[in-house]
């Protein structure tokens, strides 16, 4: 059992908001999580402080072993860290190809290793026959597939997924997890955050639950859907 990714006691303050205060947990390679809680809970923020978007005031971030947390997001990337956006924003006027060639080149500068790798992540998300729309003709799903290419052109080893299933119906909802459970069986590590319960609980082996920048619970879903703690949080925003 290896640890990829190990959070220690990481805060975060936005002005007089304290996003996180104090969150620790470890996650195994292979592993498929589920990060949820109510809006506001501090989830992209944990996100953007695992993709260095954000440095954390206090506490660590560990991947593979080694302290990352003092890293720019480019050599987190270069590293096997990726992430999808909550808001996806492919560059509209290039095509599906050229897109994700962009996402392939943060992680290799040669033109032809990046069109292959391309090429291959398209296939993985099941865009294969579309590499040359306009990403601006695409339909939501098909974007959010577009976003989770660019994502594994990169070759991550870890994947954090931003509320990807936001938006679709129930039978897009299930067509995208599968997807997900193939790529999660080449090894690719997992983290999801997400409102779609039908997303998490059909994807996820463990979950993390945040509120107000605290964990509140962790557990398998079932666990985690029958947790006092956790069914209050939702209540009480409404969530
Ligand atoms: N860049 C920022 N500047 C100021 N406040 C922020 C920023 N990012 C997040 N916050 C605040 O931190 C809290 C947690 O936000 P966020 O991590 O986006 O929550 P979630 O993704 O769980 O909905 C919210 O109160 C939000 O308004
Ligand atoms: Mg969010």
């Amino acid at each position: 059992m290896t640890i990829i990714l190990d959070v220690r006691d990481v805060y975060k303050r936005f002005g007089g908001i304290e996003a996180l205060k104090g969150v620790s947990f470890s996650v195994r390679r292979g592993e498929r999580v589920g990060l949820i809680g109510p809006n506001g809970a501090g989830k992209t923020t944990l996100f953007n402080i695992i993709s260095g978007i954000y440095m954390p005031d206090r506490g660590r971030v560990i991947y593979k072993g080694v302290d990352i947390t003092g890293w720019p997001a480019y050599r987190r990337s270069r590293a096997g860290i990726a992430r999808t956006f909550q808001i996806v924003r492919p560059l509209a006027n290039l095509t599906v190809l050229n897109n994700v060639i962009v996402g392939a080149l943060l992680r290799t500068n040669d033109i032809r290793e990046a069109r292959e790798r391309a090429m291959e992540a398209i296939d993985m998300v099941g865009l294969a026959g579309k590499e040359d729309i306009l990403a601006k003709d695409l339909n939501l799903i098909e974007k959010k597939r577009l976003e989770l290419a660019r994502a594994l052109a990169t070759q991550p080893e870890l994947l954090l997924l931003d509320e990807i299933a936001a938006g679709l119906r129930p039978r897009e909802v299930d067509d995208l997890v599968y997807t997900l459970l193939e790529i999660s069986k080449r090894g690719i590590t997992i983290i999801m955050v997400e409102h779609v319960m039908r997303a998490v609980m059909n994807f996820a082996e463990r979950v993390i639950v945040l509120h107000f920048g605290e964990k509140i619970a962790e557990g398998t879903p079932r666990e985690v859907a029958s947790n006092k703690l956790v069914i209050e949080a939702y209540m009480g925003t409404g969530g």
